[in-house]
Protein backbone atom coordinates (compact mmCIF):
# COMPACT_ATOMS: atom_id res chain seq x y z
CA UNK A 1 0.00 0.00 0.00
CA UNK A 2 1.24 3.25 -0.54
CA UNK A 3 2.03 5.69 1.79
CA UNK A 4 -0.66 8.17 1.16
CA UNK A 5 -3.84 5.40 1.20
CA UNK A 6 -1.93 4.34 4.31
CA UNK A 7 -2.50 8.29 5.48
CA UNK A 8 -5.67 8.30 4.33
CA UNK A 9 -6.79 4.89 6.30
CA UNK A 10 -5.06 6.13 9.27
CA UNK A 11 -7.19 9.25 8.94
CA UNK A 12 -10.49 8.13 7.55
CA UNK A 13 -12.83 8.96 10.74
CA UNK A 14 -11.60 12.87 10.55
CA UNK A 15 -11.66 12.72 6.66
CA UNK A 16 -15.39 11.89 7.32
CA UNK A 17 -16.42 14.07 10.34
CA UNK A 18 -14.95 16.85 8.44
CA UNK A 19 -16.96 17.03 5.23
CA UNK A 20 -19.97 16.22 7.99
CA UNK A 21 -19.13 20.28 9.52
CA UNK A 22 -19.07 21.07 5.63
CA UNK A 23 -22.37 19.33 4.50
CA UNK A 24 -23.93 21.08 8.09
CA UNK A 25 -23.57 24.26 6.36
CA UNK A 26 -26.54 25.31 4.19
CA UNK A 27 -24.95 26.92 1.46
CA UNK A 28 -27.89 27.28 -1.26
CA UNK A 29 -26.67 29.71 -4.03
CA UNK A 30 -30.10 30.64 -5.02
CA UNK A 31 -31.49 31.65 -2.11
CA UNK A 32 -30.09 35.36 -0.88
CA UNK A 33 -31.43 34.51 2.47
CA UNK A 34 -28.62 31.70 2.70
CA UNK A 35 -25.96 34.20 1.61
CA UNK A 36 -24.35 34.17 5.32
CA UNK A 37 -24.08 30.26 5.13
CA UNK A 38 -22.44 30.14 1.59
CA UNK A 39 -19.98 32.51 2.54
CA UNK A 40 -19.18 30.07 5.79
CA UNK A 41 -18.73 27.37 3.56
CA UNK A 42 -16.26 29.49 1.32
CA UNK A 43 -14.58 30.10 5.27
CA UNK A 44 -14.61 26.77 5.68
CA UNK A 45 -12.70 25.45 2.66
CA UNK A 46 -10.31 28.36 2.60
CA UNK A 47 -9.29 26.98 6.43
CA UNK A 48 -9.31 23.52 5.27
CA UNK A 49 -6.67 24.34 2.23
CA UNK A 50 -4.80 25.93 4.43
CA UNK A 51 -4.26 23.37 6.97
CA UNK A 52 -3.58 21.02 4.56
CA UNK A 53 -0.59 22.67 3.27
CA UNK A 54 -1.83 25.26 0.39
CA UNK A 55 -0.84 28.63 -0.10
CA UNK A 56 -1.61 32.11 -0.96
CA UNK A 57 -5.11 31.38 0.12
CA UNK A 58 -7.77 33.67 -1.14
CA UNK A 59 -11.97 34.30 -1.03
CA UNK A 60 -11.85 35.92 -4.10
CA UNK A 61 -15.04 38.00 -4.12
CA UNK A 62 -17.05 38.19 -7.51
CA UNK A 63 -20.43 39.99 -8.27
CA UNK A 64 -22.14 37.12 -6.34
CA UNK A 65 -21.04 34.80 -4.06
CA UNK A 66 -17.13 33.71 -3.80
CA UNK A 67 -14.42 31.85 -5.20
CA UNK A 68 -12.05 29.80 -2.60
CA UNK A 69 -8.29 29.81 -4.25
CA UNK A 70 -5.75 28.09 -2.88
CA UNK A 71 -2.64 26.76 -4.51
CA UNK A 72 0.92 25.00 -3.84
CA UNK A 73 3.91 25.67 -6.66
CA UNK A 74 6.25 22.93 -5.49
CA UNK A 75 8.30 23.14 -8.98
CA UNK A 76 7.47 25.31 -11.93
CA UNK A 77 9.05 22.32 -13.94
CA UNK A 78 6.17 20.00 -12.89
CA UNK A 79 2.87 20.01 -14.40
CA UNK A 80 -0.06 22.13 -12.84
CA UNK A 81 -2.97 20.64 -12.22
CA UNK A 82 -5.76 23.20 -11.89
CA UNK A 83 -8.88 21.44 -9.35
CA UNK A 84 -12.30 22.80 -9.72
CA UNK A 85 -15.25 22.02 -8.22
CA UNK A 86 -18.13 23.77 -5.90
CA UNK A 87 -19.40 24.02 -2.53
CA UNK A 88 -22.78 25.89 -3.31
CA UNK A 89 -25.83 23.01 -3.40
CA UNK A 90 -29.42 23.08 -4.58
CA UNK A 91 -31.93 23.89 -2.53
CA UNK A 92 -33.01 20.88 0.15
CA UNK A 93 -36.95 21.22 -0.99
CA UNK A 94 -39.20 19.50 -1.00
CA UNK A 95 -38.53 19.29 2.67
CA UNK A 96 -41.22 16.79 3.68
CA UNK A 97 -39.56 14.26 0.67
CA UNK A 98 -36.27 13.99 3.40
CA UNK A 99 -36.33 10.78 5.83
CA UNK A 100 -34.24 13.12 8.00
CA UNK A 101 -32.99 16.79 7.68
CA UNK A 102 -30.92 17.92 5.10
CA UNK A 103 -28.20 19.79 6.56
CA UNK A 104 -27.85 17.41 9.50
CA UNK A 105 -26.11 14.37 7.83
CA UNK A 106 -26.62 10.96 8.82
CA UNK A 107 -24.21 7.65 8.00
CA UNK A 108 -26.93 4.96 7.52
CA UNK A 109 -25.80 1.80 5.25
CA UNK A 110 -22.13 2.85 4.43
CA UNK A 111 -24.03 6.31 2.60
CA UNK A 112 -23.75 9.92 3.88
CA UNK A 113 -27.15 11.27 3.35
CA UNK A 114 -27.29 14.81 3.37
CA UNK A 115 -27.75 18.31 0.96
CA UNK A 116 -24.48 18.41 -1.21
CA UNK A 117 -23.28 15.06 0.14
CA UNK A 118 -22.20 13.81 -3.97
CA UNK A 119 -22.79 17.29 -5.64
CA UNK A 120 -20.66 18.74 -4.87
CA UNK A 121 -19.21 18.67 -1.47
CA UNK A 122 -18.28 15.39 -0.85
CA UNK A 123 -16.66 15.14 -4.25
CA UNK A 124 -15.12 18.44 -4.04
CA UNK A 125 -13.64 17.81 -0.71
CA UNK A 126 -12.25 14.20 -1.19
CA UNK A 127 -9.62 16.76 -3.64
CA UNK A 128 -8.59 18.09 -0.03
CA UNK A 129 -8.08 15.55 1.30
CA UNK A 130 -6.15 13.78 -1.31
CA UNK A 131 -4.48 17.07 -1.03
CA UNK A 132 -3.62 16.95 2.27
CA UNK A 133 -2.72 13.01 2.09
CA UNK A 134 0.29 14.09 -0.30
CA UNK A 135 1.36 17.52 1.46
CA UNK A 136 1.63 15.04 4.93
CA UNK A 137 3.22 12.09 3.06
CA UNK A 138 5.62 14.19 0.85
CA UNK A 139 4.04 13.01 -2.22
CA UNK A 140 2.69 15.75 -4.14
CA UNK A 141 3.93 15.24 -7.67
CA UNK A 142 2.32 18.03 -9.75
CA UNK A 143 1.90 21.64 -8.71
CA UNK A 144 -1.69 22.17 -7.68
CA UNK A 145 -3.93 25.38 -7.74
CA UNK A 146 -7.63 24.61 -6.65
CA UNK A 147 -10.57 27.17 -7.66
CA UNK A 148 -13.83 26.38 -6.02
CA UNK A 149 -16.89 28.51 -6.12
CA UNK A 150 -20.13 28.99 -4.83
CA UNK A 151 -22.40 29.76 -8.13
CA UNK A 152 -22.43 26.62 -9.85
CA UNK A 153 -25.88 25.65 -9.25
CA UNK A 154 -27.41 28.98 -10.19
CA UNK A 155 -25.24 28.93 -13.34
CA UNK A 156 -21.25 30.49 -12.97
CA UNK A 157 -22.19 33.59 -13.83
CA UNK A 158 -19.44 35.08 -12.38
CA UNK A 159 -17.03 32.69 -12.96
CA UNK A 160 -16.22 33.28 -16.57
CA UNK A 161 -15.31 37.14 -16.27
CA UNK A 162 -12.99 35.55 -13.37
CA UNK A 163 -11.32 33.51 -14.99
CA UNK A 164 -11.11 35.64 -18.08
CA UNK A 165 -9.30 38.51 -15.59
CA UNK A 166 -6.80 35.72 -13.45
CA UNK A 167 -5.39 34.02 -16.68
CA UNK A 168 -2.04 33.94 -15.56
CA UNK A 169 -3.18 33.03 -11.87
CA UNK A 170 -4.71 29.97 -13.10
CA UNK A 171 -2.10 28.76 -15.92
CA UNK A 172 -2.19 25.03 -15.96
CA UNK A 173 -1.90 22.16 -17.87
CA UNK A 174 -4.84 20.61 -17.08
CA UNK A 175 -7.79 20.75 -14.94
CA UNK A 176 -9.54 18.06 -12.77
CA UNK A 177 -13.33 17.86 -11.86
CA UNK A 178 -15.45 15.60 -9.66
CA UNK A 179 -18.74 16.31 -9.89
CA UNK A 180 -19.88 13.32 -12.50
CA UNK A 181 -21.19 10.11 -12.04
CA UNK A 182 -19.78 6.66 -12.59
CA UNK A 183 -22.00 3.70 -14.15
CA UNK A 184 -21.20 1.96 -11.09
CA UNK A 185 -18.80 0.62 -8.42
CA UNK A 186 -17.89 -2.51 -10.34
CA UNK A 187 -18.26 -0.67 -13.35
CA UNK A 188 -16.58 2.56 -13.11
CA UNK A 189 -16.20 5.06 -15.77
CA UNK A 190 -15.18 8.38 -16.52
CA UNK A 191 -17.19 11.13 -17.95
CA UNK A 192 -15.92 12.41 -21.43
CA UNK A 193 -18.66 14.88 -22.47
CA UNK A 194 -21.26 16.76 -21.04
CA UNK A 195 -24.11 18.33 -22.44
CA UNK A 196 -25.25 22.38 -22.89
CA UNK A 197 -27.99 24.07 -21.34
CA UNK A 198 -31.03 26.02 -22.73
CA UNK A 199 -33.12 27.33 -19.98
CA UNK A 200 -36.26 29.96 -20.50
CA UNK A 201 -39.17 30.44 -18.74
CA UNK A 202 -42.49 31.68 -20.55
CA UNK A 203 -45.80 33.13 -19.92
CA UNK A 204 -48.93 32.94 -21.49
CA UNK A 205 -51.67 35.79 -21.11
CA UNK A 206 -55.12 35.21 -21.83
CA UNK A 207 -57.96 37.90 -20.40
CA UNK A 208 -56.47 41.19 -18.40
CA UNK A 209 -58.16 39.10 -15.57
CA UNK A 210 -59.13 36.07 -13.93
CA UNK A 211 -62.69 35.33 -14.52
CA UNK A 212 -65.53 33.25 -13.66
CA UNK A 213 -65.09 29.91 -15.55
CA UNK A 214 -69.19 29.30 -15.86
CA UNK A 215 -69.84 33.20 -17.28
CA UNK A 216 -66.43 33.26 -19.93
CA UNK A 217 -65.77 29.56 -19.82
CA UNK A 218 -65.93 28.01 -23.54
CA UNK A 219 -65.58 31.63 -24.93
CA UNK A 220 -62.64 33.04 -23.85
CA UNK A 221 -59.18 30.82 -24.17
CA UNK A 222 -57.46 29.14 -21.00
CA UNK A 223 -53.84 30.59 -21.17
CA UNK A 224 -53.40 27.17 -18.96
CA UNK A 225 -55.04 24.89 -21.93
CA UNK A 226 -53.39 26.76 -24.35
CA UNK A 227 -49.96 26.80 -22.51
CA UNK A 228 -50.43 22.80 -22.31
CA UNK A 229 -51.33 22.34 -26.26
CA UNK A 230 -48.01 24.22 -27.00
CA UNK A 231 -46.14 22.89 -24.88
CA UNK A 232 -47.28 18.92 -26.03
CA UNK A 233 -46.74 20.60 -29.80
CA UNK A 234 -43.30 20.57 -28.79
CA UNK A 235 -42.31 17.28 -29.65
CA UNK A 236 -43.70 15.10 -31.99
CA UNK A 237 -45.24 11.86 -31.90
CA UNK A 238 -41.21 10.44 -32.40
CA UNK A 239 -40.50 12.14 -29.27
CA UNK A 240 -38.48 14.85 -31.39
CA UNK A 241 -38.46 18.11 -30.89
CA UNK A 242 -40.03 20.64 -32.84
CA UNK A 243 -38.60 23.75 -32.96
CA UNK A 244 -36.71 24.89 -35.94
CA UNK A 245 -33.44 24.42 -36.85
CA UNK A 246 -33.53 22.49 -33.20
CA UNK A 247 -31.53 19.77 -34.91
CA UNK A 248 -29.80 21.68 -37.40
CA UNK A 249 -26.15 21.59 -35.72
CA UNK A 250 -26.23 18.78 -33.64
CA UNK A 251 -23.20 16.47 -34.60
CA UNK A 252 -23.85 12.77 -35.91
CA UNK A 253 -22.17 9.88 -34.02
CA UNK A 254 -20.39 7.49 -35.88
CA UNK A 255 -22.22 4.20 -36.10
CA UNK A 256 -19.04 2.81 -34.84
CA UNK A 257 -18.79 5.47 -31.57
CA UNK A 258 -22.71 4.53 -31.14
CA UNK A 259 -22.10 0.29 -31.08
CA UNK A 260 -18.96 1.30 -28.59
CA UNK A 261 -21.27 3.38 -26.35
CA UNK A 262 -23.78 1.01 -26.39
CA UNK A 263 -21.47 -1.92 -25.01
CA UNK A 264 -21.70 0.10 -21.67
CA UNK A 265 -23.21 -2.39 -19.24
CA UNK A 266 -26.67 -0.57 -18.15
CA UNK A 267 -29.08 -2.93 -16.68
CA UNK A 268 -32.16 -1.55 -17.81
CA UNK A 269 -34.10 -3.50 -15.86
CA UNK A 270 -32.74 -2.22 -12.95
CA UNK A 271 -32.62 1.06 -14.27
CA UNK A 272 -36.78 0.77 -14.61
CA UNK A 273 -37.14 -0.81 -11.15
CA UNK A 274 -35.04 2.06 -9.44
CA UNK A 275 -37.49 4.48 -10.79
CA UNK A 276 -40.69 3.00 -10.08
CA UNK A 277 -41.70 3.36 -13.88
CA UNK A 278 -42.85 0.25 -16.41
CA UNK A 279 -41.26 1.66 -19.74
CA UNK A 280 -38.32 4.01 -20.88
CA UNK A 281 -39.01 6.64 -23.31
CA UNK A 282 -37.75 8.94 -25.56
CA UNK A 283 -36.70 9.91 -29.10
CA UNK A 284 -37.54 6.79 -31.27
CA UNK A 285 -34.54 4.94 -32.61
CA UNK A 286 -31.89 5.98 -29.89
CA UNK A 287 -31.52 3.74 -26.98
CA UNK A 288 -31.83 4.87 -23.37
CA UNK A 289 -27.94 5.43 -23.19
CA UNK A 290 -27.75 7.32 -25.97
CA UNK A 291 -31.58 9.69 -25.04
CA UNK A 292 -29.28 10.52 -22.16
CA UNK A 293 -26.29 11.51 -23.78
CA UNK A 294 -25.96 12.48 -27.04
CA UNK A 295 -29.06 13.66 -28.17
CA UNK A 296 -30.90 16.30 -27.38
CA UNK A 297 -33.70 16.66 -25.03
CA UNK A 298 -36.63 19.06 -24.09
CA UNK A 299 -38.39 19.34 -20.88
CA UNK A 300 -40.63 21.32 -18.90
CA UNK A 301 -39.46 21.55 -15.18
CA UNK A 302 -42.37 23.26 -13.38
CA UNK A 303 -45.72 24.42 -15.02
CA UNK A 304 -48.18 26.98 -12.64
CA UNK A 305 -51.40 28.85 -13.01
CA UNK A 306 -54.84 29.15 -11.80
CA UNK A 307 -55.90 27.97 -8.68
CA UNK A 308 -53.85 25.48 -7.12
CA UNK A 309 -54.57 26.09 -2.91
CA UNK A 310 -56.88 22.96 -1.21
CA UNK A 311 -60.38 22.83 -2.45
CA UNK A 312 -62.43 23.64 -5.67
CA UNK A 313 -62.62 27.34 -6.97
CA UNK A 314 -64.07 27.73 -10.60
CA UNK A 315 -61.88 30.29 -11.99
CA UNK A 316 -60.59 30.94 -16.09
CA UNK A 317 -56.87 32.07 -15.25
CA UNK A 318 -55.50 35.11 -16.77
CA UNK A 319 -52.21 33.84 -17.16
CA UNK A 320 -49.90 30.63 -17.33
CA UNK A 321 -46.24 29.59 -17.14
CA UNK A 322 -43.80 26.90 -17.55
CA UNK A 323 -40.42 26.80 -17.11
CA UNK A 324 -38.73 24.76 -19.94
CA UNK A 325 -35.15 23.50 -19.73
CA UNK A 326 -33.21 21.93 -23.09
CA UNK A 327 -29.93 19.78 -22.86
CA UNK A 328 -27.78 20.55 -25.99
CA UNK A 329 -24.98 18.15 -28.02
CA UNK A 330 -22.09 19.32 -29.62
CA UNK A 331 -21.94 21.62 -32.13
CA UNK A 332 -25.54 23.13 -30.74
CA UNK A 333 -25.09 26.95 -29.02
CA UNK A 334 -27.17 27.40 -26.11
CA UNK A 335 -27.66 31.67 -27.66
CA UNK A 336 -28.96 29.90 -30.89
CA UNK A 337 -31.31 27.31 -29.39
CA UNK A 338 -32.41 30.25 -26.98
CA UNK A 339 -33.21 32.31 -29.71
CA UNK A 340 -35.34 29.65 -31.98
CA UNK A 341 -36.73 28.77 -29.15
CA UNK A 342 -38.34 32.29 -28.68
CA UNK A 343 -39.02 32.66 -32.52
CA UNK A 344 -41.02 29.25 -32.59
CA UNK A 345 -43.23 29.91 -29.06
CA UNK A 346 -43.69 33.10 -30.76
CA UNK A 347 -44.87 31.60 -33.75
CA UNK A 348 -46.94 28.81 -32.20
CA UNK A 349 -49.18 31.50 -29.98
CA UNK A 350 -52.76 31.17 -30.96
CA UNK A 351 -54.00 34.79 -31.13
CA UNK A 352 -56.34 34.68 -28.74
CA UNK A 353 -53.19 34.99 -25.93
CA UNK A 354 -49.94 36.66 -25.58
CA UNK A 355 -46.64 35.02 -24.78
CA UNK A 356 -44.06 36.15 -23.21
CA UNK A 357 -40.29 34.01 -23.14
CA UNK A 358 -37.79 35.13 -21.03
CA UNK A 359 -34.21 33.55 -21.16
CA UNK A 360 -32.61 31.99 -17.74
CA UNK A 361 -28.88 30.68 -17.71
CA UNK A 362 -27.55 28.40 -20.40
CA UNK A 363 -24.11 26.98 -20.94
CA UNK A 364 -22.18 24.93 -23.80
CA UNK A 365 -21.94 21.27 -24.68
CA UNK A 366 -18.60 20.14 -23.45
CA UNK A 367 -16.40 16.72 -24.82
CA UNK A 368 -13.07 16.09 -23.78
CA UNK A 369 -10.26 13.51 -25.54
CA UNK A 370 -9.60 10.45 -24.54
CA UNK A 371 -6.47 10.13 -25.90
CA UNK A 372 -4.56 12.91 -23.99
CA UNK A 373 -1.80 12.45 -21.29
CA UNK A 374 -4.31 13.65 -18.76
CA UNK A 375 -7.08 11.11 -19.53
CA UNK A 376 -4.66 8.53 -19.56
CA UNK A 377 -3.64 9.34 -16.18
CA UNK A 378 -7.30 9.67 -15.42
CA UNK A 379 -7.79 6.09 -17.04
CA UNK A 380 -4.52 4.06 -15.35
CA UNK A 381 -5.48 5.96 -11.55
CA UNK A 382 -9.17 4.34 -11.47
CA UNK A 383 -7.72 1.08 -13.18
CA UNK A 384 -5.00 1.08 -10.23
CA UNK A 385 -7.62 2.15 -7.60
CA UNK A 386 -10.74 0.20 -8.73
CA UNK A 387 -8.87 -2.77 -10.45
CA UNK A 388 -10.99 -2.54 -13.17
CA UNK A 389 -10.63 -0.20 -16.39
CA UNK A 390 -12.93 2.94 -16.82
CA UNK A 391 -15.28 3.06 -19.21
CA UNK A 392 -15.29 6.54 -20.79
CA UNK A 393 -18.58 7.62 -21.60
CA UNK A 394 -20.72 11.15 -22.09
CA UNK A 395 -22.75 12.47 -19.09
CA UNK A 396 -26.02 13.83 -19.60
CA UNK A 397 -26.09 16.70 -16.87
CA UNK A 398 -24.35 20.22 -17.67
CA UNK A 399 -20.72 22.35 -16.32
CA UNK A 400 -21.23 25.14 -18.18
CA UNK A 401 -17.90 26.14 -16.73
CA UNK A 402 -16.04 23.26 -18.61
CA UNK A 403 -16.53 24.93 -22.28
CA UNK A 404 -14.96 28.19 -20.70
CA UNK A 405 -11.29 26.54 -19.17
CA UNK A 406 -10.93 25.26 -23.30
CA UNK A 407 -12.50 28.83 -24.91
CA UNK A 408 -10.63 31.34 -21.85
CA UNK A 409 -7.62 28.92 -20.72
CA UNK A 410 -7.02 26.47 -23.25
CA UNK A 411 -7.58 24.03 -21.12
CA UNK A 412 -8.79 20.57 -21.36
CA UNK A 413 -10.44 18.80 -18.54
CA UNK A 414 -10.90 15.45 -17.13
CA UNK A 415 -14.19 14.51 -15.59
CA UNK A 416 -13.29 11.63 -12.72
CA UNK A 417 -16.38 12.16 -10.85
CA UNK A 418 -16.90 9.18 -7.82
CA UNK A 419 -20.77 9.84 -7.67
CA UNK A 420 -23.56 7.76 -8.76
CA UNK A 421 -26.70 7.96 -10.50
CA UNK A 422 -28.35 6.63 -7.37
CA UNK A 423 -26.91 9.40 -5.48
CA UNK A 424 -30.57 11.26 -5.79
CA UNK A 425 -28.21 14.95 -6.39
CA UNK A 426 -30.93 17.73 -6.11
CA UNK A 427 -33.46 15.52 -5.10
CA UNK A 428 -34.90 14.36 -1.78
CA UNK A 429 -32.62 12.06 0.22
CA UNK A 430 -29.03 13.00 -1.62
CA UNK A 431 -26.43 10.50 -0.73
CA UNK A 432 -23.00 9.69 -1.30
CA UNK A 433 -20.97 6.00 -0.66
CA UNK A 434 -18.78 6.31 2.04
CA UNK A 435 -17.02 3.48 -0.09
CA UNK A 436 -16.86 6.44 -3.58
CA UNK A 437 -15.45 8.65 -0.70
CA UNK A 438 -12.42 7.21 0.11
CA UNK A 439 -11.63 5.85 -3.00
CA UNK A 440 -11.60 9.39 -4.82
CA UNK A 441 -9.39 10.22 -1.96
CA UNK A 442 -7.07 6.77 -2.66
CA UNK A 443 -7.19 7.67 -6.57
CA UNK A 444 -6.76 11.26 -6.71
CA UNK A 445 -2.85 11.11 -5.40
CA UNK A 446 -2.76 8.09 -8.58
CA UNK A 447 -3.90 10.74 -11.28
CA UNK A 448 -0.97 13.04 -10.07
CA UNK A 449 1.68 10.70 -9.68
CA UNK A 450 0.37 9.04 -13.52
CA UNK A 451 0.03 12.60 -14.69
CA UNK A 452 3.57 13.76 -13.58
CA UNK A 453 5.32 10.65 -15.04
CA UNK A 454 3.64 10.63 -18.40
CA UNK A 455 4.61 14.48 -18.59
CA UNK A 456 8.11 13.96 -18.75
N1 LIG B 1 -22.76 18.15 -10.96
C1 LIG B 1 -23.87 18.57 -11.72
C2 LIG B 1 -23.78 18.17 -13.19
C3 LIG B 1 -23.70 16.69 -13.48
C4 LIG B 1 -24.22 15.74 -12.62
C5 LIG B 1 -23.13 16.28 -14.65
C6 LIG B 1 -24.14 14.39 -12.91
C7 LIG B 1 -23.07 14.95 -14.97
C8 LIG B 1 -23.58 13.99 -14.09
C9 LIG B 1 -24.00 20.09 -11.62
O1 LIG B 1 -23.89 20.53 -10.30
C10 LIG B 1 -25.38 20.50 -12.08
O2 LIG B 1 -26.32 20.16 -11.43
N2 LIG B 1 -25.46 21.26 -13.18
C11 LIG B 1 -26.71 21.81 -13.63
C12 LIG B 1 -26.48 22.97 -14.54
C13 LIG B 1 -26.44 24.31 -13.88
C14 LIG B 1 -26.35 25.40 -14.93
C15 LIG B 1 -27.60 24.55 -12.95
C16 LIG B 1 -27.50 20.78 -14.40
O3 LIG B 1 -26.92 19.92 -15.06
O4 LIG B 1 -28.72 20.88 -14.34
MN1 LIG C 1 -22.27 19.68 -9.35
MN1 LIG D 1 -25.88 20.20 -9.30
Amino acid sequence: MSVTTNYLNQNKDRFLNELVDLLRIPSVSTDKSFEGDVRRAAEFIKSKLEEAGADNLEICETGGLPIVYGEKIIDPALPTVLVYGHYDVQPADPLELWDSPPFEPQVKDDLIIARGASDDKGQMYMHIKAFESMMKTDTLACNVKFMIEGEEEIGSDNLGPFIAANKEKLAADVVLVSDTAMLSNENPSITMGLRGLSYVEVEVTGPNRDLHSGIYGGAVANPINVLSKMIASLTDEDNRITVEGFYDNVATISDAERTEMNKAPLDEEKYKSDLGIDAVHGEKGYTTLERASIRPTLDVNGIWGGYTAPGAKTVLPSKAYAKISMRLVPNQSSEEITEKFVKHFERIAPPYVKVKVKPHHGGEPAVTPTDSIAYQAASQAMEEAFGKKPIPMRGGGSIPIVALFEELLGLKTILMGFGLDSNKIHSPNENFGLFNYYKGIETIPLFYKNFAELSK
